[in-house]
């Protein structure tokens, strides 16, 4: 039986992965989450990790407040030590007591300037449509890949690299700054929604505040841009146990639903599903009308790449985010129960 440490369990990924290793008999499931461990303070990790002595260690942990770290420079203090040298000490532990280390990053450590992402060409393309047609039937997936260079252009993107890097350089048998490493899987996501956190400081996903707009506003604006893809906590939490039981090679994986989309054509499609059937599971159809509008509409501290899909070339891919989110309407009894 492997022993699997499963650390900020409380929070909207950890829950998942409890539930999905819990079942699994194979595993013995230990979840901590901040009142069991300050994941900021290395003497603790090193002590803590080193007592339960994990087969396998999954950090899903962190500091999330995008803005408040971008304007506050206690908040980024506190930001860097969660995000940037926590992960280095739970490196350091996971080393030390020969455990694999699972870790979470974000599509924020990339710039997201469109105008320097490749679209990858079919392979054989001659560049010459009189003499190809292998573009026919080729659907270019732009977007970033998992080995391009990050450039994050927020506090918080650059507090999550600087966790990637830590990661990489205390699992590294020589301590070296490349992300071929050893033992850890470095997974990349984007917009996670699910239920939300148990914790404390739990915040509610983009979906659930567009839900509850919709029931009390006629009109909700929301921005047109940010191209990126979202990621179901209980998808992503299987896809995590089948990368570690499938023993897929250690590195850097990106992992989302399938599609992409801006946070307008995602509430468009919110309001879709959660309408049909005449939405009577949500106390009536939504009215609202959502308008798109430009992010300047919305000042941020936190600039936001424009358009940071992330490009999976190593896995199966998963389901598209529709289909996760009608299943996460059905499971949270917001969506009417005879719409298709
Ligand atoms: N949410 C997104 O849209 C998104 C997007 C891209 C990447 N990610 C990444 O995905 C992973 C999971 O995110 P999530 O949204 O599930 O996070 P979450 O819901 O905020 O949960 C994080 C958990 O970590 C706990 N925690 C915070 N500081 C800690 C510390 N010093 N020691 C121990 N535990 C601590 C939190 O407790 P408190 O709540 O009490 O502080 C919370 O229970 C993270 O690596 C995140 O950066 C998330």
């Amino acid at each position: 039986m492997k022993k699997i440490l499963i650390i900020g369990s409380q929070g909207m990924l950890g829950q998942e992965l409890v539930e999905v290793f819990k079942k699994d008999s194979d595993y013995k499931v230990i979840a901590w989450d901040k009142k069991d461990i300050d994941i900021a303070n290395e003497k603790e990790v090193m002590k803590k990790v080193g007592f339960t002595k994990p087969d396998v260690i999954i950090n899903a942990a962190a500091y999330n407040a995008v803005d408040k770290c971008e304007a506050d420079a206690k908040e980024y203090a506190l930001a860097k030590k969660v995000n940037g040298l926590a992960p280095g000490y739970l490196a350091k532990a996971a080393k030390k007591n020969k455990a694999i280390l699972v870790h979470y990053s974000t599509d924020y450590v990339f710039d997201g300037d469109f105008g320097k992402l490749i679209s990858k060409e079919p392979a054989g393309c001659t560049h010459s449509c009189a003499t190809c047609s292998l573009h026919d039937n080729f659907q270019p997936e732009i977007g970033y890949h998992e080995d391009d260079l990050p450039n994050p252009i927020s506090k918080y993107g650059k507090t999550k690299l600087l966790g990637e890097k830590e990661v990489a350089k205390n699992m590294s048998s020589k301590g070296g700054s490349a992300y071929g490493g050893k033992n850890y899987y470095l997974i990349r996501i984007s917009k996670l929604f699910g239920k939300p956190a148990l914790s404390e400081g739990a915040k509610k996903s983009f979906f659930d505040i567009m839900l509850e707009l919709g029931k009390t506003k006629k009109e909700v604006k929301v921005v047109d841009e940010e191209t990126s893809c979202f990621t179901y906590a209980p998808d992503l939490a299987k896809k995590t146990k089948e990368v570690i039981d499938s023993e897929k090679p250690f590195g850097i994986y990106h992992i989302t639903n399938g599609g992409s989309c801006t946070w307008y054509e995602a509430a468009v499609e919110l309001y879709k599903q959660a309408s049909a059937g005449g939405g009577s599971a949500y106390g009536g159809k939504i009215k609202a009308k959502i308008i798109p509008v430009s992010g300047a509409e919305f000042p941020r501290p936190a600039k936001r790449p424009p358009y940071s899909v992330l490009v999976n070339t190593k896995l199966n891919p998963m389901r598209d985010w529709k289909e996760a989110l009608k299943e996460y309407l059905i499971n949270s009894k917001l969506q009417a129960p005879n719409s298709k």
